[in-house]
């Protein structure tokens, strides 16, 4: 090679090292002073992390850093800056972190909580495609069915409620998914789907299992003290290796049999039978898929109707206008159905504050960096945490005043039509890895919202001296915030919706 060349590729060398000195020099984005070694983990909150987050952005700014043990921890706290990362810069911000327990039950079907990868754009691709708006649209007749099912079954149990909510949300899912009907106790798939839940919530976050906080002490024997996480994570793997599989059996027996129902399941297989890595691939790569819609999409949706609920209980004048409204339009002879929706403003921004106001997925799932980045001047290191705080964003005063009031009319405009507002869809994140599930979601909550509003009345239980119980909201405070056990009265708001409910009869085609 010529001097010349050398001394080209020479200073191209130490120009590019200076400028990686000069990005590891430069700061990390702003937070609460860290102490040496163990960094900010003691200004870390342990519950409902989003209003600490939202509370640091008024002293550090939009962006907002933590550092715990060495891994770097940067929170957005506008719509502009988790845009201009989850979005514009989205090829390096679409990973997620590695959970040390997830990896230990080999949950790396789950495609949430999974790299960003060649598998996870082909299952994206798969899931983006069977829950686009279109495709849901297949499944109103379900949902509408399962919603009545669900309104009969408040009749005869009323104080179940969040049961029933669950139990809803499992039907509307299983059939969506595999066709397949849920019974009505003791459901197998359910059982098994509820227990991997369960696992997962009690497991994923940093420091409900100690292994997250050190992963070294995975290698350590099970016999030892404090290692029962071990025990924990090979139920966790049986769990979702089941959960991944038995429903897809079910469902591949039916086809084979000729009597396998429509759903995403079905749709899937037939449309992918080869990804490029041979039938067995498609297949599997399908049932993952599947297996993850089940899992991301039941709390997150039981939670989003049980604050609907909660609303209720809280809002009686809310209760009261979308009630007559509904009067209004559809009437008191038959339930609202989704024909009816452009003529329903008022149910329209009830759900939509129902998304803003007390939400379940607050700081969205978090995302893992794959390459250094500089932002505003701030360093931003590869496999930094990022976490978009959508709760400040739906919560700011400028654009939503009185931000934690129940406020429908913010979503109306004068002549109360809705107004569109893009920011909304904050609730299910940024970029590449937005929920799929939210055009489900959308359908879902608008039916059960109309349902159950056209049919019962919800107010406070009433205590031991017949006193009107007082509700104290409280939620969970954890990766879904979701309320915590409440009571209410759900009664028919008369007669006539008392024989509405009644005269539901399973629609057996659904
Ligand atoms: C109220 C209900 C729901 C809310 C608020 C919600 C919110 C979210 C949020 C914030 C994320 C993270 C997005 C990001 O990283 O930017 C997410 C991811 C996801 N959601 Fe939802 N979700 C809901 C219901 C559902 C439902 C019903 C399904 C499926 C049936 C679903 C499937 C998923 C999946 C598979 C992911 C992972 C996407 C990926 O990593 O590529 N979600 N959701």
């Amino acid at each position: 090679m010529s001097a010349p060349w050398l001394l080209a590729m020479g200073c191209v060398v130490v120009a590019s090292s200076l400028f990686l000195i000069k990005r590891n020099m430069l700061p990390h984005p702003p937070g609460p002073r860290p102490l040496p070694i163990i960094g900010n983990l003691f200004d870390l909150p342990k519950e409902a992390s989003w209003l600490t987050y939202t509370e640091w952005a008024k002293t550090y700014g939009d962006i907002v850093s933590v550092s715990v043990l060495g891994q770097v921890i940067v929170v957005a706290n506008t719509a502009k800056v988790a845009k201009e990362l989850l979005e514009k810069r989205g090829t390096i911000y679409s990973d997620r972190p590695s959970i040390p327990f997830y990896d230990m039950m080999k949950w790396d079907w789950f495609l949430a909580t999974a790299h960003y990868s060649d598998e996870w754009r082909t299952g994206r691709r798969i899931l983006d495609h069977g829950m686009r708006p279109a495709a849901v649209l297949k499944y109103r007749g379900l949902q509408i069915d399962r919603t009545r099912a669900f309104l009969k079954r408040l009749l005869t149990h009323p104080e179940g409620f969040r049961d029933h909510i669950g139990h809803l949300q499992g039907e509307i899912i299983m059939s969506l998914v595999y066709g397949y009907d849920v019974q009505e106790h003791n459901d197998r798939y359910l059982n098994i789907a509820h227990a991997a839940v369960a696992l997962a919530a009690e497991s994923s976050l940093p420091g409900a299992a100690i292994v997250n906080v050190f992963p070294f002490l995975r290698y350590f024997p099970g016999w030892l003290p404090g290692m029962g996480f071990k025990a924990l994570a090979l139920k966790g793997r049986e769990l979702g290796e089941e959960m991944v599989t038995a429903p897809f059996e079910f469902v591949k027996a039916q086809m084979r049999q000729g009597t396998a129902r429509p759903s995403f399941t079905v749709d899937s297989l037939q449309e992918y039978d080869d990804l490029g890595g041979g039938p067995e691939h498609a297949e599997r790569t399908v049932a993952n898929v599947a297996g993850s819609l089940y899992m991301a999409g039941a709390d997150t949706t039981s939670a989003g109707i049980s604050m609907f609920f909660l609303m209720l209980l809280m809002h009686p004048d809310v209760q009261k206008r979308a009630q007559a409204e509904l009067d209004a339009v559809v009437g008191r002879e038959r339930m609202p159905t989704y024909e009816d929706r452009p003529n329903l403003p008022y149910i329209e921004a009830v759900c939509k504050e129902l998304l803003r106001w007390k939400m379940v997925a607050p700081l969205g799932i978090g995302r893992a960096t794959t390459a250094d980045d500089v932002y505003q001047g701030y360093f931003v290191p590869k496999g930094a945490i990022v976490l978009a705080n959508s709760w400040a964003i739906l919560h700011d005063a400028s654009t939503y005043p009185d931000p934690d009031e129940f406020k429908p009319e913010r979503f109306l405009d004068a002549d109360g039509s809705v107004r569109d507002d893009p920011a909304l869809s904050a609730a299910f994140g940024f970029g590449k890895r937005i929920c799929p599930g939210r055009h489900l979601v959308d359908t879902t909550m608008w039916i059960v919202a109309a349902c159950v509003l056209s049919v019962y009345g919800i107010r406070p239980a009433k205590d031991e001296h017949g006193q009107d119980m007082i509700v104290k909201p409280d939620f969970t405070g954890a990766l879904v915030s979701s309320p915590k056990p409440f009571r209410c009265s759900i009664a028919p708001r008369d007669g006539v919706a008392e024989k509405l409910i009644l005269g539901y009869v399973r629609d057996k085609s659904e």
